[in-house]
């Protein structure tokens, strides 16, 4: 375990099993919704595109990929929910069955936010499905088709998540030791 990781929440294989799980359960209902189709996934850049890589792969479906790039105003690291977009999509999802990857769920700021602006664009259906959903007080009312696992309300790394643009690639998510982010 990494030195700066107090206790492991979810283990490689737990991620594994989960992402698995939720990669067939998406198989299965997006076959009968989008049919030929298939979907697009889209993630958001940097944290999810982990999480994505992961979740496409137990899709045995036609499935296309974007990702998006935001910045969240605001004082770092709280989401504010006023949101400017750095890097928009390359696919124009008129008419496309549109499933958003994401890694956390905190305030749900940054989706509600997304869920708006992708809807005016007119995609033939639009859900979310995310890795982890945190267990907070204060969370914007989000709908989601498939949740990984809830979370408890603790500075979690590894597996996308971040801090201060470290520990993204520990195969496990992990609870951040204090003494790291309050040096
Ligand atoms: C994280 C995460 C979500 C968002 C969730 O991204 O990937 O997009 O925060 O927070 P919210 O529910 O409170 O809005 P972050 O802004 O840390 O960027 P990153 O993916 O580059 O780490």
């Amino acid at each position: 375990m990494h030195p700066d990781v107090s206790e492991i929440l979810y283990s490689e294989e737990e991620i594994a099993q989960r992402v698995s799980e939720m990669g067939k359960a998406l198989t299965e209902e997006y076959s009968e919704i989008a049919g030929d189709q298939g979907v697009l996934v889209i993630s958001v850049l940097r944290g999810a595109a982990i999480f994505m890589a992961d979740l496409v792969r137990q899709m045995d479906m036609r499935v296309e990929m974007d990702f998006m790039a935001i910045s969240s105003y605001g004082n770092g690291a709280k989401s504010s929910g006023v949101v400017r977009v750095l890097k928009d999509l390359t696919t124009d999802i008129k008419g496309k069955h549109v499933i958003i990857a994401e890694d956390i769920l905190d305030s749900g700021l940054t989706l509600k936010y997304l869920l708006k602006m992708l809807n005016t664009r007119q995609p033939a259906s639009l859900a979310v499905v995310t890795l982890l959903r945190k267990k907070t007080r204060m969370q914007a009312e989000i709908e989601c088709k498939q949740i990984g696992f809830e979370c408890p309300d603790e500075f979690i790394v590894g597996y996308g998540l971040d801090y201060a643009e470290q520990y993204r690639n520990l195969p496990y998510i992990g609870i951040l030791k204090p003494e790291i982010y309050y040096k």
